[in-house]
């Protein structure tokens, strides 16, 4: 009889031991902790907690990170400063990539955009475009569309000076002149109100509820007409588009090659990496190896109006909210713009840098009211946060607004306090500081933050330095109601209704 230790099949016996032992140690990491869910729609039942709001109530049960199990779909939420540096910072690569639905890939142009493309080398290109090209300081005209359509506001506000204004109503106007102006330049002014309506109707669509996304086999059942809606959506989209850009490409063939540039809107900007209809190449100054369909930029103009649109009007009414709820601190970002700047002239932007407490108070309101409350990411691989695993494809939610509001990191969290901010070690929003990210952290944060953040000081601004501001008769700063609406961005459910009464001593001047 042969030895025992000499057999091969023990040989092969304790290999297959060794695997199994892998396998099972892998398994035994659990996903983060979360409500138990039924057999093959997992937590579907939660689906109307899946905003910043029913996400908070989870955490407070569940903790920092939890998870859900909507049909086939992992959702992860992290809704602490550390698990959102853990995602955000430590495996930022893992965590790059952002969700998509139906909806989403098909008026995207299949993803043919920035803010929906996964990472990687198309995304990389046109992050590179946008960020020193379109959203920088050094493209004065982006800037120009802000000042020039706050100057047209302010007018619009001394003319209703006394009477009661839906300042609600009159930012969004405003943030949507601005981003169609820096986009379009002078184009197709005329036929802006058709693009707000096809606006809307992309922004309904995008956050519509799909079941299909998380149980496969209701394609069986079909869904005809949201497929038609789609459809739709996209078709007047084309048509609008597709004109301004065909009038681009004749502006530029009309113009001597010495052009200089000036007054260009985003599109003329866009047009210099345009890859011509047929692949062929337009002949510019610029060309580099960054190359442009019609598609990327069609999807890059509805990047800029989704990303800075309601952005920048939701950061402004809950900025005027905040100070109407309590005015004790409007009286005192109105004395501080009038002890810096004066009375006997209008403010001016240079006037920004001498107003700290001004600028605490937006800062607050971002806390308080972070426009973008959830940051959507997926996972591009399997990993392990905190010693849980999540696999591949889970969506990761990074629950903003609740981590604006931890109990544990802000003292009176609830409250609308400036005066924390003037604190030398306060948080900044420049993504470093994870208890503080109304514009994100890391490779997939906001490339617009200056641009926005000078849209939202400049209005602000202006509308304190220029104006007093009441609440209509028989309201009291009490009853104003602070919830909010909940889509891709979260703006007050009710509209503003303040009344302006001009203060300067100065007569109006543009
Ligand atoms: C107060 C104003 C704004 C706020 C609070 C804000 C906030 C954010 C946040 C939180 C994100 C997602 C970050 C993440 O997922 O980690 C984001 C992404 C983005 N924002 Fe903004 N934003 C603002 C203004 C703007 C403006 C003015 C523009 C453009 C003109 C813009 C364009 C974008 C784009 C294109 C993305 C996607 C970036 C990517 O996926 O790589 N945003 N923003
Ligand atoms: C936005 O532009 C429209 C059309 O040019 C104009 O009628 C409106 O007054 C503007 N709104 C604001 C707030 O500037
Ligand atoms: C592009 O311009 C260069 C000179 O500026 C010229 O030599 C070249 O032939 C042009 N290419 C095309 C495809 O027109």
């Amino acid at each position: 009889m042969d030895c025992l230790l000499c057999s091969p099949i023990l040989y092969i016996f304790l290999i297959f031991l060794w695997y199994l032992v892998r396998i099972l140690l892998n398994r035994n990491l659990s996903f983060p902790p979360g409500p138990r869910g039924y057999p093959i729609f997992g937590n579907l039942n939660l689906r109307n907690e899946l905003s910043h709001r029913g996400l908070a109530k989870l955490a407070k049960q569940y903790g920092g990170l939890l998870h859900l199990q909507m049909g086939r779909i992992h959702i992860v939420a992290a809704s602490t400063s550390e698990m959102a540096r853990e995602i955000l910072q430590v495996q930022d690569v893992v965590f790059a990539n952002r969700p998509a639905n139906v909806a989403i890939s098909y008026l995207t142009y299949n993803r043919a955009d920035m803010a929906f493309a996964n990472y990687g080398p198309l995304w990389r290109q046109m992050r590179k475009i946008c960020v020193m090209k379109l959203f920088s300081r050094k493209r004065a005209e982006s800037w120009a569309s802000v000042r020039e359509e706050i100057d047209l506001m302010v007018q619009t506000l001394i003319e209703q000076s006394g009477s009661s204004v839906n300042v609600g109503e009159l930012v969004f106007a405003l943030t949507r002149n601005i981003t169609y102006r820096a986009a379009f330049g002078s184009f197709a002014r005329d036929n802006q109100d058709k693009f707000v309506k096809i606006l809307q109707e992309f922004s309904k669509l995008f956050g519509a509820f799909d079941i299909t996304e998380f149980l496969r086999w209701m394609k069986w059942f079909g869904n005809r007409g949201f497929n038609k809606r789609l459809e739709n959506a996209r078709e007047s989209l084309d048509g609008f588009i597709d004109r301004i850009i065909d009038a681009h490409i004749d502006k530029k063939k009309s113009q001597k090659q010495d052009h200089d540039g000036l007054d260009d809107d985003m599109v003329d900007e866009l047009m210099a990496f345009y890859s011509g209809e047929n692949g062929e190449r337009c002949n510019d100054s610029q060309s580099s190896s960054l190359r442009l369909t019609r598609d990327n930029i069609k999807a890059l103009v509805m990047d800029v109006m989704f990303g800075g649109t309601e952005t920048v009007a939701s950061a402004i009414e809950w900025a005027m909210t905040e100070l109407m709820k309590n005015p004790h601190e409007l009286r005192k970002l109105q004395q501080e713009l009038a002890d810096v700047i004066g009375l006997n002239r209008q403010f001016h932007e240079s006037d920004l840098e001498n107003l700290p407490y001004f600028r605490c108070a937006m800062k607050e309101t971002l806390r308080l009211h972070p426009p973008i409350p959830l940051l959507l990411h997926e996972a591009a691989a399997d990993s392990v946060v905190s010693g849980y695993s999540i696999p591949r494809d889970s969506r990761v939610m990074i629950n903003v607004y609740a981590i604006g509001r931890d109990g544990s990191v802000w003292s009176e969290p609830d409250e609308f306090r400036p005066g924390r901010f003037m604190l030398c070690k306060a948080p900044d929003f420049k993504g470093s500081d994870f208890e503080f990210l109304p514009f994100g952290s890391g490779r997939r944060s906001c490339p617009g933050m200056q641009l926005g953040l000078y849209a939202m000081e400049l209005a602000v601004a202006h509308m304190l330095h220029s104006f007093d501001w009441k609440l209509p008769d028989g309201v009291s700063s009490g009853d104003l109601d602070m919830t909010d609406m909940f889509g891709l961005t979260a703006p007050r459910a009710t509209r503003l209704i303040a009344v302006p009464s001009y203060r300067l001593k100065c007569p109006m001047a543009i």
